[in-house]
């Protein structure tokens, strides 16, 4: 049944992949009893209810009921597919993938994935080290002037690209590299051989400029950007698209923020710039697009790291309509967003110089709606009572999509500002829902709360034979219960019964919780396959024997009542035997009532 992966090699991965030494990377673990502790990494909280249980390998938060085994901890606190988890744990592991390892183009593409990234690593190295040469000193001269400090230049890996045309070429040559790959990897420019020559001429990417680093969550170094010194264009040269960098996928300064814990928000800024010198004034959790448009993909990449986006880029015309984009993505993910009000035009590094960080702690931050009504207001001369109609409507149509509450404080300064009586934005604001269908204006969801996750509710009340079968099987996942102390029959509830058919058939614990149907499976799983403390033998053994009997008994119960039932409502010969069965159930129940042993 559980085919994705051959059984083998995920024994492999999963032994190699321990689950306490996994999550004390993003956890501070403490060793309590037979279980790690730790504050819940998916909700909020000030005391650990987040439980590691080294032995089973399962997580299992008391608090939220987050739960699932090594590879749904990634899924969920990364935000990875289940594949997606399972490759990075191979990688961590220095597992070769299955089926793939014999696969040549496979191993090709993986090889030289690496040896591209290795390259990106030691042009890293030398662009940082050039930074403090003379070669590089117009560059270090240029950040020096731009007020960046040491500290933050090594925090970014910041560098220097010499003012000549193959230092780093021949360098990374000297390193082993060939041409092939320093071109495949963006850092050297080949152009065919000038007549007569019969070798290509090999170019540096980038010269005399100042260079940033682009790391990934993993330490990756994916790409580079490099600023021009003085006035010469591009301003800022970056790597085209390589087999290992994708700019539409990652975003600048990932590995920082990796680092950061607890962040309650990212804030997305536009440039190279802004995101080192906010950090440098103590902001945390500043991240940069790569010069695109943000994306999707980003978005999702944003939400691993905070439960909110703050929206940082320029007053300028490019940065209005980037901000525009940039919530509709952030709506369409579900993503709570603000937009940060920058006073005069400014970009955030140029208005943390001016007015520091508590001028920043201190700026605006819009709501949504707020942003786009004020930029509504922007388009129309209000003066002119046409543009005043043309405003309502499409004001009408921002609020729409809005929660009561918040519409209710924008009504009142639409009223103000068009001079149109409430009733009438009101009726205005039907007439926008009707005409859109009842649906939403695109992008703008009309009520962003119902798009946030859906919260983990409180499971139904159960009986008690549901309750002894769960402890059952949790008994009989410690794997030391003979087999014939319990039939399949015994489970009355579907899913147990399922959990018991695979667990006898020698389906992991593990396997059973990460190929979950759904996620409150996954956390009843969890939670039923973690919960005996381990004991020895005899006593497992004689609580399946109490579970066992608690189950049968409540059977014969449910049974013996249903018969008296019936017999009240017959008569003769059907009573007759109805009570005939209903004295020989109760004889069995009898013998349960004594020594508590099975029948
Ligand atoms: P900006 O021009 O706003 O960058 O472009 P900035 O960070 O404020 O630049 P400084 O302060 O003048 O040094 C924002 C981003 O757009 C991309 C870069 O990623 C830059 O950080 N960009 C800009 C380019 O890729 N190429 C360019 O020529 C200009
Ligand atoms: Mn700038």
């Amino acid at each position: 049944m559980f085919s994705r992966y051959p059984t083998a090699w995920m024994e492999e991965l999963r032994a190699r992949s321990d689950i306490v030494q996994v999550i004390s990377g993003y956890v501070a673990l403490k060793k309590n009893g037979k279980k790690y502790w730790g504050l819940c990494p998916f909700h909020g909280e000030k005391t650990a209810s987040f439980s590691v249980d080294e032995e089973r390998q399962l997580f299992y938060c008391f608090g939220c009921k987050a739960s699932g085994d090594v590879i749904g901890f990634l899924m969920e606190m990364d935000h990875l597919t289940f594949p997606e988890a399972v490759e990075t744990l191979a990688e961590r592991a220095h597992l070769p993938m299955p089926e793939m390892e014999d696969d040549p183009d496979y191993l090709r593409r993986r090889s030289q994935r690496e040896r591209l990234l290795e390259a990106n690593r030691q042009a890293a190295v030398y662009y940082h080290e050039m930074l403090f040469r003379p070669e590089g000193l117009p560059s270090l001269q240029y950040l020096k002037g731009r007020g960046l400090d040491n500290a933050v230049i090594r925090k970014f890996g910041l560098g220097a690209a010499p003012d000549q045309w193959d230092a780093l070429t021949k360098h990374l040559l000297s390193q082993g590299f060939s041409l092939e790959e320093l071109s495949l990897a963006g850092l050297t420019v080949l152009k065919p051989a000038r007549d007569g020559g019969s070798s290509p001429r090999a170019f540096d990417m980038f010269r005399n400029r100042a260079v940033f680093p682009i790391i990934d969550v993993n330490r990756n170094v994916l790409a580079f950007g490099g600023r021009s010194l003085e006035k010469q264009e591009p301003k800022y040269l970056n790597t085209s698209d390589t087999p290992v960098f994708n700019k539409r996928r990652g975003v600048y300064a990932a590995n920082l923020l990796r680092q950061q814990r607890h962040l309650d928000r990212v804030i997305l800024v536009e440039g190279y710039m802004d995101v080192v010198a906010l950090t440098q004034f103590g902001v945390p959790g500043v991240c940069a697009t790569l010069g695109t448009a943000f994306t999707n993909e980003q978005a999702r990449l944003l939400k691993r790291f905070a439960p909110e986006v703050h929206l940082a880029y320029d007053g300028d015309s490019a940065g209005q309509h980037a901000i525009l984009r940039g919530l509709d993505i952030l709506e369409q993910e579900g993503i709570p967003v603000r937009v940060l009000d920058f006073p005069d035009g400014l970009d955030p590094d140029e208005f943390i110089r001016r007015d520091g960080a508590e001028g920043f702690r201190n700026l605006p931050r819009l709501t949504p709606a707020t942003y786009r009504l004020r930029r509504l207001r922007d388009q129309f001369d209000l003066s002119d009572p046409e543009k005043r109609v043309q405003f309502a409507r499409q004001a009408a149509a921002v609020l729409d999509a809005l929660d009561p509450v918040e519409r209710e404080a924008h009504l009142n300064t639409l009223t103000v500002e068009t001079g149109f009586p409430r009733e009438v934005l009101l009726e205005q604001m039907d007439a926008h829902h009707q005409a859109s269908g009842g649906s939403q204006t695109p992008g703008v969801p009309r009520n962003p709360v119902s798009r946030l996750p859906a919260r983990r509710s409180a499971s139904p009340p159960v009986s008690e034979e549901t309750v002894a079968e769960e402890q059952l099987i949790g008994i009989l996942a410690s794997g030391q219960i003979p087999k014939d102390i319990v039939e399949e029959k015994d489970f009355g509830d579907e899913e147990l019964k399922s959990l018991y058919v695979n667990l006898s058939s020698g389906v992991s614990v593990q396997d059973l919780v990460s190929y979950a149907p759904d996620e409150s499976s996954r956390s009843r799983y969890t939670r039923i396959l973690m919960a005996p403390p381990a004991r020895d033998t005899d006593e497992l053994i004689a609580m399946a024997h109490e579970c066992v009997n608690r189950i049968r008994k409540s059977k014969l119960k449910k049974e013996l009542q249903q018969l008296v039932e019936r017999s009240g409502k017959a008569s003769g010969e059907e009573a007759e035997a109805l009570m005939r069965k209903a004295q020989e159930i109760s004889r069995q129940l009898s013998l349960y009532s004594g020594s508590g042993v099975s029948p």
